[in-house]
């Protein structure tokens, strides 16, 4: 589906005219402050570059982790900058804080083919709390406003929402244009069967992205964490597997009326465990679901690797949220997900990565560039496929 709201291309001069820009610079750093993954800043770059181009002075906002409303040195905005910079090919201009004097210094100094970049909206408790008063503040610095922030579109923030009310035009960037015509294919449009393979810890985020597949996809295959509530629902034993005891009747439900939704759910048929008592040293793969009491599973096992590969032989679209086992904790364990990603990788169907750990699982896997689209964002990517309209699409200009 085309996007439906105005975008970079709609406008035409803007000679001199600070564009309020919102992007997601929330990047994994590394403890020396270093930025581990710039692919949210590379995503960014076309929709920064074009506005240099078109004239316009790109005034850039986001956010860094959830410092809640005060300044944490460890979340400032400083280690993007000289990466940030070397990619466009310009100067980065950081401001100290997100709006106030020193923000309108900064911005004072900015010339045209330079770029500048306000501090952590979230050291501001009014940003999450999309405050008017903030809002309008942050509406005061740029000209107009844009937004290409598609891994926060699913915040109503003032920095998303708030600011809209008082600039104008507001219109989207390159980035969430190309994530909305790339996702809603797999919505609107999915090339059949469509096989949704869903994984992560959080069974109590994914309950609803898991009901929906059940009803909009042939296969839908359940891995990570969020497995060994399914197992204990089934009345299995886990072991000291990280379970949410809230969502086991859930679980049940979907279990026990399993024939009344279109789609076949697939749960793992064995696990990569690890003895709990042998001080992260004794790890084995189970024959069954089942874990045994002092072991806790970490990875799906072998045998339901190729139980998922086989059935993602005959898919004509693929979704995937989520990693498999705990990839990111020890390479031990990130087998199952490394070898899903492999499977992607040689498919022909299109393949769609949701933002957050399957996309870095994916990336360290070396397989990305062989895959349809892999989204930057995990939370608003999760919504978008699922039809939930996101609160940073509404409020831009509609075409
Ligand atoms: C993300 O990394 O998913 C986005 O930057 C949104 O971050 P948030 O979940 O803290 O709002």
């Amino acid at each position: 589906m085309k996007f439906p709201k105005k975008t970079l291309d709609d406008l035409t001069d803007l000679k001199g005219k600070i564009v309020l820009t919102r992007v997601d610079f929330n990047v994994p750093l590394d403890s020396s402050q270093g930025v581990t993954d710039s692919t949210r800043l590379e995503a960014a770059a076309p929709t920064i570059k074009r506005i240099i181009e078109l004239g316009g002075i790109p005034l850039l906002m986001s956010h860094m982790g959830r410092p809640a409303g005060q300044v944490v040195e460890e979340l400032r905005l400083a280690p993007v900058v000289e990466p940030l910079s070397r990619l466009l090919g310009c100067p980065v201009k950081a401001a100290r804080d997100t709006v106030g004097e020193s923000a309108r210094q900064m911005i004072d100094s900015l010339q045209p083919g330079e770029v500048g970049l306000l501090e952590n909206l979230r050291f501001h408790s009014e940003e999450k709390q999309n405050d008017r008063e903030f809002s309008r503040e942050l509406a005061s610095l740029g000209d107009l406003y844009l937004n290409d922030a598609f891994g926060t579109a699913h915040r109503a923030h003032a920095s998303i929402t708030g600011v809209t009310e008082f600039l104008s035009p507001a219109v989207g960037g390159y980035l969430i244009e190309a994530e909305f015509e790339k996702l809603t294919e797999v919505r609107d449009n999915p090339e059949r069967p469509l096989m949704v393979l869903l994984g992560g810890a959080k069974l109590a985020d994914k309950l609803p992205v898991i009901k929906h597949f059940l009803e909009q996809a042939e296969v839908v295959m359940v891995g990570g964490a969020m497995a060994y509530t399914f197992a204990l629902a089934r009345g299995n034993s886990v072991g000291e597997s990280r379970v949410e005891p809230d969502f086991v009747d859930e679980a049940r439900d979907i279990l026990e009326n399993r024939d009344r939704f279109k789609g076949e759910l697939l749960l793992p048929v064995d696990n990569l465990i690890l003895d709990t008592t042998s001080d992260g040293q004794r790890i084995k793969t189970t024959t069954t679901d089942s874990i045994d009491e002092g072991w806790e599973g970490m990875d799906i096992g072998p045998k339901t690797v190729e139980k998922f590969c086989q059935q993602l032989e005959s898919a004509g679209t693929v979704f995937w949220n989520g990693p498999f086992g705990a990839f990111d904790y020890d390479e031990r364990f990130a087998r199952g997900t490394r070898k899903i990603a492999e499977k992607l990788a040689g498919l022909e169907a299109k393949v769609v990565v949701g933002g957050g750990d399957s996309a870095s699982a994916v990336k360290q896997s070396g397989f990305a560039d062989q895959l349809y689209h892999i989204s930057t964002g995990g939370g608003a990517s999760l919504q978008l496929v699922r039809g939930v309209e996101l609160p940073g699409f509404k409020v831009l200009d509609d075409k």
